[in-house]
C-alpha cells in the first residue's frame, strides 16, 4: 500500500527519496510525488503512474536537485483516482506546508466542510487533503511551531495515520506523527530517514527506532524528539533492523517472487533452527516461555487472519486439533472484529500475518485483548506493530518478502504452527515417542523441498500447456483442502486467471457444472486418509474431459494412469505434507503468470501490506 519517506541530512535529499520510494515500490501503489525544501520554497513533483516517470520529471530540476530536506510518497489509491491532483504530497494553499499521509481520516468530509466554509480551496477528491489546510490553519501563516500546528490538527482528526509534514518556514525540520500506519525513523550519521517500512531505511542505517500509536517525532538536523500527540515527551530506545540489504535484493532471480520460493529451504530452517531441540528431542520456543502457565490453561484456539495467512490459520485448524488436541476456529480478520466474537475464559487468539501491520488482523488482535484473551502473534516482520501488541509469539525468521504474493511466509507460518501445537500437545497428552517422529520429520523439511524445487522447469512446461485457459479448479480433502485455496489464490492473483479452490468433494454439489473439455483442474493428493476418496473426484472430472494435474507422493504410480500430469513430492506424516504440496503450486502459478508476461512481482490492484481495513 501507500510507502513514505522523508529525509533530512547532508546529502541530496531527492536521490535519498526516489532510492526510498523504489524501496517501497513492491508495495503496490499507482501515483508518486516528492517535495523538496529548498531556498526557502517547496518544490513539489507529482505524477500518476511509476516513479521512473517521476525521475524524468524531476532530472535537470535545480530546485529540486539541491535540496537535502524532503519528503516523498508512493499512492495506492482510496478516495480519488489515481492521478497527479490526487498524488501525494499535498500542499497548503499558500504553498508554505507540504504532508504525505498513508492511512484514512474517517471524518474527512465534515473537516473539508468547516475548512470550506473558512475559505480553503481544495485540489484534490483526497481524505489527506484536509490535513495539510487543518495544518496550515493551526499554523497561523508559520506563527505557531509546526509540531504544534500538527498536534491541533491531529486532535480534530479520526482515523488512521502514518504523516510526515515539511514546512518552507521551518527548513531544517520534518514533523512525523503515528497512530495505525506504521513509521520508522531511521537515526544515521548526521541524517535521518524516516520511512512506513524498514526497507527504505537499510541503505541508511540500520538503527531505527518504531514509533507507536499516537507518537510523534519532531526531527532536525540537530536530533530527534519524541513526544505524543497530546505533546507529553517520550523517550525512544534505539533498535537494530534485523535483515541485510542483500537479503532484499532480488538477486540473480528475474522477480522476487521466484527467489522467496527457491529461498524455502533456507526460510523453514531458519523457522526450525534453535526451536528443535534435537538432543533432548523438544521443542523450545523462547518466545511462548513467559505464558507458558497461560497457555497450559487454553481450551480452545481461535486463528485469524487475512489471505494466505487465514490459508496457514485454515492448515493450523487441522494441526492443532490433531497434534494437541484443542478444539480450533479459523476467522477471517476482517469479521472477526464485527460479529462480537464468543470470547471464554481459556480462549487463545492467535494471528498471523507475515507483515505484522494488516489493518484487519490488527483490529482482530486488538477486539480478542479488549474481550480478555490471551493473544499470540506469529509474525515476519520484527518490531511490527502485530508483533508488539500481541501478549506473546514468534517470529518466523523468513526473512524479507517483497513479492507481493506472499509465498515462503506461508511455509514458515505452518512450521510455527506446528512447532506450536507439538508444544502444547506434548504437555497434554501426547508421547514423547510421538514427538520424536514429528521433530526428525520435520527436521527434513528443507531437504524435501529442495527436491520439489528441482522441478521447477517440467512445471514450467506444465503452466506452458494451460496458460491460456481462463478458469482453473484447485481441490483437495482435509489438510489439502486449504492448499487448494493457497493454490488457487497464488494463480489469480498474479496471472489474472479466474481460479477456485474448493474442497474436491463438494465439486460435485455445484461446480462441476464448469469442467468442460480441456478445463484444467489440479489435485493436491499425497497419500492420506482420503486418497481413495480423492482417485473418485479424478475420476468425475476425467468422466468430463477436464485435465488433470495431480500433486501426489513419491512412489505413487497409480496416479499416472488417472492424471495428464503428475508432480510428485517427497512422502511426510500428514500434518506436514501441506508443507511439500503448496510449493509445486507456487511454481505453477509463478511460471504461469511469466508466460503470460505478467507483472509478478507487483500484480495489479494489490498491495503488499494491506493498511486500510
Ligand atoms: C497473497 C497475500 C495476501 C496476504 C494478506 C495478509 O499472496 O500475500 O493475501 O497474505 O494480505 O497479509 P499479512 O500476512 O501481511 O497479514
Amino acid at each position: 500500500m501507500c510507502g513514505i519517506v522523508g529525509y533530512v541530512g547532508q546529502k541530496q535529499a531527492s536521490e535519498v527519496l526516489i532510492e526510498g520510494l523504489k524501496r517501497l515500490e513492491y508495495r503496490g501503489y499507482d501515483s508518486a510525488g516528492l517535495c523538496v525544501c529548498h531556498g526557502g520554497r517547496l518544490n513539489l513533483v507529482k505524477t500518476a503512474g511509476r516513479i521512473s516517470a517521476l525521475e524524468e520529471k524531476i532530472a535537470g530540476d535545480d530546485t529540486i536537485v539541491a535540496g537535502t530536506i524532503g519528503i516523498a510518497h508512493t499512492r495506492w489509491a482510496t478516495h480519488g483516482e489515481p492521478n497527479e491532483a490526487n498524488a501525494h504530497p499535498h500542499l497548503d494553499g499558500p504553498g508554505k506546508i507540504a504532508l504525505v499521509h498513508n492511512g484514512i481520516i474517517e471524518n474527512y468530509v465534515t473537516l473539508k466542510k468547516f475548512l470550506q466554509d473558512k475559505g480553503y480551496e481544495f485540489r484534490s477528491d483526497t481524505d489527506t487533503e484536509v490535513l495539510v489546510h487543518l495544518v496550515s490553519e493551526f499554523s497561523r501563516g508559520g506563527e505557531v511551531a509546526l509540531e504544534t500546528a500538527v498536534q491541533l490538527a491531529l486532535a480534530e482528526v479520526s482515523g488512521t495515520y502514518g504523516l510526515v509534514v515539511i514546512s518552507a518556514d521551518e527548513p531544517d525540520k520534518l514533523v512525523a506523527a503515528r497512530r495505525g500506519s506504521p513509521l520508522i525513523l531511521g537515526v544515521g550519521t548526521d541524517e535521518y530517514v524516516i520511512a512506513s517500512d524498514a526497507s527504505a531505511i537499510l541503505e541508511h542505517t540500520a538503527n531505527v527506532i518504531y514509533l507507536n500509536d499516537n507518537e510523534m517525532a519532531v526531527v532536525s538536523r540537530d536530533g530527534v524528539r519524541t513526544m505524543t500527540i497530546d505533546n507529553v515527551p517520550v523517550s525512544k530506545e534505539i533498535q537494530q533492523i534485523e535483515w541485510s540489504l542483500e537479503q532484499i535484493a532480488k538477486g540473480n532471480y528475474e522477480h522476487f517472487m521466484l527467489k522467496e520460493i527457491m529461498e524455502q529451504p533456507q526460510s523453514a530452517s531458519q523457522a526450525i533452527t534453535g526451536r528443535l531441540d534435537l538432543r533432548e528431542m523438544r521443542v523450545v520456543l523462547g518466545g511462548l516461555t513467559e505464558i507458558s502457565r497461560e497457555l497450559a490453561k487454553v481450551r480452545r484456539i481461535i486463528i485469524t487472519s487475512c489471505g494466505t495467512a487465514w490459508h496457514a490459520g485454515l492448515v493450523g485448524e487441522f494441526i492443532f486439533e490433531e497434534l494437541a488436541k484443542i478444539p480450533t476456529e479459523v476467522e477471517y480478520a476482517s469479521e472477526f472484529r464485527y460479529r462480537n466474537p464468543i470470547i471464554e475464559e481459556g480462549t487463545c487468539v492467535i494471528v498471523i500475518s507475515q507483515s505484522g501491520e494488516t489493518a484487519d488482523t490488527l483490529a482482530a488482535v486488538r477486539e480478542a485483548k479488549e474481550k480478555g484473551a490471551l493473544t499470540l502473534g506469529f509474525v515476519n516482520v520484527v518490531g511490527s506493530t502485530i508483533a508488539r501488541e500481541t501478549d506473546a509469539g514468534i517470529y518466523l525468521h523468513a526473512g524479507p518478502e517483497i513479492g507481493v504474493a506472499s509465498t515462503k511466509a506461508f511455509t514458515s507460518q505452518i512450521i510455527v504452527e506446528i512447532l506450536t501445537a507439538l508444544m502444547l500437545g506434548r504437555g497434554r497428552f501426547m508421547s514423547q515417542s510421538t514427538m520424536e517422529q514429528y521433530i526428525r520429520e520435520l527436521d527434513a523439511i528443507p531437504e524435501k523441498i529442495t527436491k520439489i524445487l528441482e522441478q521447477s522447469d517440467r512445471i514450467k512446461e506444465i503452466a506452458r500447456t494451460y496458460s491460456e485457459r481462463e478458469n482453473w479448479l484447485f481441490l483437495g480433502r482435509g489438510y489439502h483442502y486449504p492448499i487448494a485455496l493457497e493454490g488457487a489464490l497464488k494463480l489469480k492473483e498474479i496471472s489474472y486467471i479466474h481460479a477456485e479452490g474448493l474442497p474436491a468433494a463438494e465439486m460435485k454439489h455445484g461446480p462441476i457444472a464448469l469442467i468442460n473439455d480441456g478445463m484444467p483442474v489440479v489435485f493436491v493428493a499425497p497419500r492420506c486418509e482420503t486418497y481413495e476418496k480423492v482417485l473418485g473426484n479424478i475420476e468425475e472430472v476425467r468422466a468430463r474431459k477436464g485435465k488433470i494435474i495431480c500433486v501426489a507422493t513419491e512412489g505413487d504410480t497409480d496416479i499416472e494412469k488417472l492424471a495428464d500430469h503428475v508432480i510428485y513430492v517427497p512422502d511426510a506424516p500428514v500434518p506436514l505434507q501441506p508443507l511439500l504440496t503448496v510449493v509445486p503450486l507456487q511454481l505453477l502459478a509463478y511460471h504461469a503468470a511469466v508466460i503470460r508476461g505478467c507483472s509478478v512481482d507487483k500484480p495489479r490492484n494489490l498491495a503488499k501490506s494491506v493498511t486500510v481495513e
